[in-house]
């Protein structure tokens, strides 16, 4: 199981509001409590924050917000100790404006070597005022930006898929693929494991760019003909990182890949490309028992064909918190409970996002003036952006922050309500959400019954699905509205407590 760390909201060890990596280094034992193979970090790279550290101007150094290299490899080493795994975020798509070759570009004439590493552009119209093509940014906006010339005139135009902190690097250039490369040998030569590769069928651009034929502004909505993503080149990219990854054993890397079709998605994971891509379909499905059914085929039959193993997520730092898209509080944690338990019962890489395990819904009421995604601004004002799924952790006490900063305030605001989610009281608690994803994650590293990389569909009552791992373990989920019978055989664990010998709603249960 690989446990996301989003570090700003994790837990802050100096005092300043912000989670660090200290703050990780401190709580490395509630990790190992919790049953966790492998960490991967959200980036900590040096960064303005433009956005959330996704903005990188060194990639080769730590954010003194969040400590400095040296404890890096404390970090690392103490989880090695721990028996855990620690793979970073590295963000291949583009840097921050505040790059030094961002910097250097901005100070060059169009048709320098500085602006090659760059996407920079002539306009089109009159003036070249309008940008190059109608790309929109993922964002919101444009995605171009133009910028002035030496004489103080409006020059070239220069892409950002993302924000405009965040210029599109330039693939095609040999520069900037060996300096990516540097940075992972820079990391993986102070003992990380590997990488997650933030967008990771973005990088390729189509030759020509040309304009998109639908223009799509909705964030995180992927339409497999948009010509910004999943460009054929962009498989060459991943062959020769690979190359870089193979020189270090057991190193992995893991692509957000938005990409629907199963044949396209397959093959980023190819033998010589990525090791493991996010699949997010379920993280995209309701609770609904045909189409969680559709999901997990879908997910295990996108891998397949190149043996690759599947991956399962139900939310991250850029997605709505599961308890709050199965209902919120109540059903949705129901739900949220009976759905991890799905999850782990199947094959391959499970991610957990942190706060899942402790049931947190999304925060929905944020103030205004405390908002920092840049998609608020970008959006002018009309989408709050992701914060509300990245409320810092609440570890213990009675009152905001809960243990997370010895600061009067957290970073984002944690709700009051949330003294009955801390660590503390949920640990205590055997019916607590922790305390099920301690005992789910101790069975499947346990217990025999969870081998085998297939599964087998049982017939079940309308509205619910149960299936059979290779290995024995049966998983039977009720999304249906009414108690139903367990199939045969021992019960394992239940996320609910049985009614009358009976799986109640919202609820699912293992057996053996
Ligand atoms: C990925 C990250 C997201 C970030 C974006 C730009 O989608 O998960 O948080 O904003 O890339 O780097």
């Amino acid at each position: 199981m690989f446990y996301q760390v989003y570090p700003r909201s994790f837990a802050d060890s100096d005092g300043d509001g912000v989670g660090d990596l200290g703050g990780v280094l401190d709580r490395l034992g509630y990790l190992e409590l919790l049953g966790v193979d492998a960490l991967w970090i959200c980036p900590v790279m040096r960064s303005p924050m433009a956005d959330g550290g996704y903005d990188v101007s060194d990639p080769r150094d730590i954010d003194p917000l969040f400590g400095d290299v040296a404890l890096l490899e404390d970090l690392v080493a103490e989880a090695h100790d721990r028996r855990m795994r620690v793979t970073m975020d590295l963000v291949p798509n583009h840097t921050s404006d505040r790059h030094p070759w961002f910097v250097a570009a901005l100070a060059a004439p169009p048709e320098s070597p500085e602006r090659a590493r760059y996407i920079f552009r002539d306009g089109r119209g009159p003036g070249g005022d309008e940008p190059p093509n109608n790309w929109p940014s993922i964002f919101g906006g444009p995605a171009w930006t133009r910028v002035t010339g030496a004489d103080g005139a409006p020059g070239q135009w220069y892409l950002h898929i993302f924000a405009a902190e965040q210029p599109d690097l330039n693939w095609d250039n040999p520069e900037v693929v060996a300096d990516f490369e540097q940075t992972m040998r820079f990391w993986l030569n102070r003992g990380v494991d590997g990488f997650r590769i933030d967008v990771a069928h973005g990088m390729a651009k189509p030759p020509g760019l040309p304009d998109m034929a639908r223009v799509e502004t909705k964030m995180l909505v992927h339409d497999d003909s948009d010509p910004r993503f999943n460009n054929p080149a962009v498989h060459d990219i991943h062959r020769r990182l690979r190359k870089v990854l193979d020189e270090y054993p057991d190193a992995v890397s893991i692509g957000e890949v938005w990409v629907d079709d199963n044949t396209r998605f397959a093959e980023y994971v190819r033998p010589d490309e990525l090791h493991l891509a996010f699949n997010f379909r379920l993280a995209e499905t309701a609770f609904d028992a045909a189409e969680i059914r559709v999901a997990v085929d879908n997910s295990i039959d996108a891998v397949r064909s190149v043996g690759a193993s599947p991956t399962w997520t139900l939310s991250n730092h850029d997605i709505e918190r599961e308890v709050t898209r199965y209902g919120g509080t109540g059903v949705g944690l129901d739900r949220a409970r009976a759905m991890i338990l799905l999850e782990l019962a199947l094959p391959g890489a499970v991610f957990v996002y942190n706060g899942s395990e402790l049931g947190l819904p999304n925060v929905d009421d944020l103030p205004d003036e405390v908002l920092q995604d840049p998609v608020w601004e970008r959006s002018g004002h009309t989408d709050r952006g992701r914060d509300g799924c990245r409320v810092p952790m609440p570890w213990e006490g009675r009152r905001p922050p809960f243990g997370f900063t010895t600061a009067e305030k957290s970073w984002l605001p944690i709700p009051p309500q949330w003294s009955e989610l801390t660590v503390e009281t949920q640990l205590e608690r055997m019916d607590s959400m922790l305390s099920l994803y301690r005992m789910a994650i101790e069975l499947r590293g346990a217990r025999p019954e969870f081998a085998g990389l297939g599964i087998d569909w049982y017939g079940s009552p309308a509205d619910c699905l149960a299936f059979r791992r290779t290995g024995g373990l049966v998983c039977a989920l009720n999304a249906s509205a009414v108690p139903i019978p367990l199939p045969p055989g021992e019960l394992l664990l239940a996320s609910a407590p049985l009614e009358g010998g009976m799986l109640p709603v919202n609820a699912a249960a293992w057996l053996v």
